[in-house]
C-alpha cells in the first residue's frame, strides 16, 4: 500500500517549517529550489479565513508548482476551523491543511488557540475531527510536547489524532513555556514514533545536515522539518537532501554566491509584494543573509536605513560589488 508520504509525491522526507512572516511564496520557492519537498503557508487564523480578510488571503497564496503545498491554519473553535477548512479547500486547492497545536505566542494562546489547545486534548480531538470532516483532502497536525514540563501529551496525544482523521504528525518538541529557549527534546520524538502508526515527522534545532541525520538515526522518525536554520541559508536544505539520499553534500555557498542569490529573492518579494513593502519586508531576510559575512554590520546599517526600493537596490549591488573585489583580491 502506498504510504501517505508517497501519494503525496514526496521522495525525499524533507519539510520546510511553517513561519509566520517569513515562509510567504518567494521564500518557499526558493527553498522548493534548494530541495524542500514539502512546504507550508503562514499559519492564518482560522476567524480571518472565514471574514475573507484580504491580508488572510494572500497568506493563502501559492502558485502550482510549488506543490505540494500545505495551508496551516489555528483556532479555538472546531465549527470555525471546520468552515474554514471547507473555504480553503474549495478556494486554494492545496494538497493538505495542516492544524496548528504548536503556537506559543501570547496573542494567539490568550484565544485558546495554537498549542494552547493542547492543555485540553478533547478539544484538539473535537477540532481534528470536525475539519477532518469537512474536507476531503487530508489533514495534518503540528504539534509541540505539552504546555509545561509537568503537561507533556507525548505519548498520550497519539491515538486523539489518529481517533480524529489525522494523517501526519510533526512534533516540534518544546513545550509552550520554553517558546524557542532550551533545546528541543529529540526523545520525545523517538516516543511518538514508537507510540503510533502516523507517519511522524521531527522538528527542531536541525541546523546541519548531520542534525537532520542523526533526528532520523536516533529517533526513527520519518522524516525531518527544518525552520531557523533555512533562514539566510536555504542552501543547507541541498545539503539536507543530499544527506538524506546518501550524495555528495554540496560546500558551503561563498558570500558572493550568498549575495547573489540574496538579490535574487529580494526581486521575488518586491515582485510579490510591489516596491512599497517589498523592500521593508526584505530588512529582516539581509539580516539573515549576511550574518557573519565581511562588511556585514555596516551593509547591514546602510539597509536598514534604506527608505525606497531603488536605495535597497543600490546598497545591494554596492555590497555585491565589495564582496566580488574582496574575493578576486
Ligand atoms: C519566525 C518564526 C515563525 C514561526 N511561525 C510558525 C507558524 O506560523 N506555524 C507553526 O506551526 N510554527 C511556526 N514556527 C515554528 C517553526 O515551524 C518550528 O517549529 C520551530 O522554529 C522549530 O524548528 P527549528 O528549530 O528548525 O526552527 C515559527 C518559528 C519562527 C522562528
Amino acid at each position: 500500500m502506498q504510504s501517505f508520504l508517497e501519494k503525496l509525491r514526496i521522495g525525499v522526507p524533507l519539510f520546510l517549517a511553517p513561519m509566520a512572516g517569513v515562509t510567504d511564496m518567494p521564500f518557499r520557492q526558493i527553498c522548493r529550489d534548494f530541495g524542500a519537498e514539502l512546504s507550508y503557508s503562514e499559519f492564518v487564523s482560522s476567524e480571518g479565513v472565514i471574514q475573507n480578510n484580504r491580508k488572510t488571503l494572500r497568506y493563502m497564496m501559492f502558485q502550482e508548482n510549488e506543490r505540494p503545498v500545505g495551508i496551516q491554519i489555528f483556532g479555538h473553535d472546531p465549527e470555525v476551523l471546520a468552515n474554514a477548512a471547507a473555504f480553503i479547500e474549495k478556494t486554494f486547492h492545496p494538497d493538505l491543511i495542516d492544524l496548528n497545536f504548536g503556537c506559543p505566542v501570547p496573542k494567539v494562546v490568550k484565544k485558546g488557540a495554537g498549542s494552547a489547545v493542547l492543555k485540553d486534548l478533547e478539544r484538539l480531538r473535537d477540532i481534528a475531527s470536525a475539519v477532518s470532516s469537512a474536507v476531503t483532502l487530508p489533514v495534518t497536525a503540528k504539534i509541540r510536547s505539552g504546555w509545561d514540563e509537568n503537561h507533556g501529551v507525548i505519548p498520550q496525544i497519539a491515538p486523539v489524532l489518529e481517533e480524529s482523521g489525522i494523517q501526519l504528525v510533526t512534533l516540534h518538541p518544546r513545550t509552550t513555556l520554553m517558546r524557542y529557549k532550551g533545546r528541543a527534546d529529540w526523545t520525545l520524538i523517538r516516543q511518538l514514533k514508537e507510540n503510533t502508526r502516523l507517519p511522524v515527522i521531527g522538528n527542531g534545532d536541525i541546523r546541519t545536515a548531520g542534525d537532520a541525520l542523526r533526528m532520523m538515526d536516533e529517533t526513527g522518525c520519518d522524516g525531518v522539518m527544518v525552520g531557523r536554520g533555512a533562514l539566510g541559508n536555504p542552501w543547507l536544505l541541498s545539503q539536507i537532501k543530499a544527506a538524506l539520499t546518501g550524495t555528495a553534500i554540496p560546500e558551503n555557498p561563498s558570500p558572493k554566491e550568498k549575495m547573489d542569490l540574496m538579490s535574487q529573492h529580494f526581486r521575488k518579494v518586491v515582485k510579490f509584494y510591489g516596491p512599497e513593502q517589498g523592500y521593508k519586508i526584505f530588512k529582516s531576510h539581509i539580516s539573515w543573509y549576511t550574518k557573519g559575512l565581511p562588511h556585514g554590520t555596516t551593509f547591514r546599517q546602510k539597509a536598514n536605513m534604506c527608505s525606497s526600493v531603488h536605495e535597497m537596490e543600490a546598497v545591494i549591488a554596492s555590497y555585491q560589488t565589495l564582496l566580488k573585489e574582496l574575493s578576486e583580491g
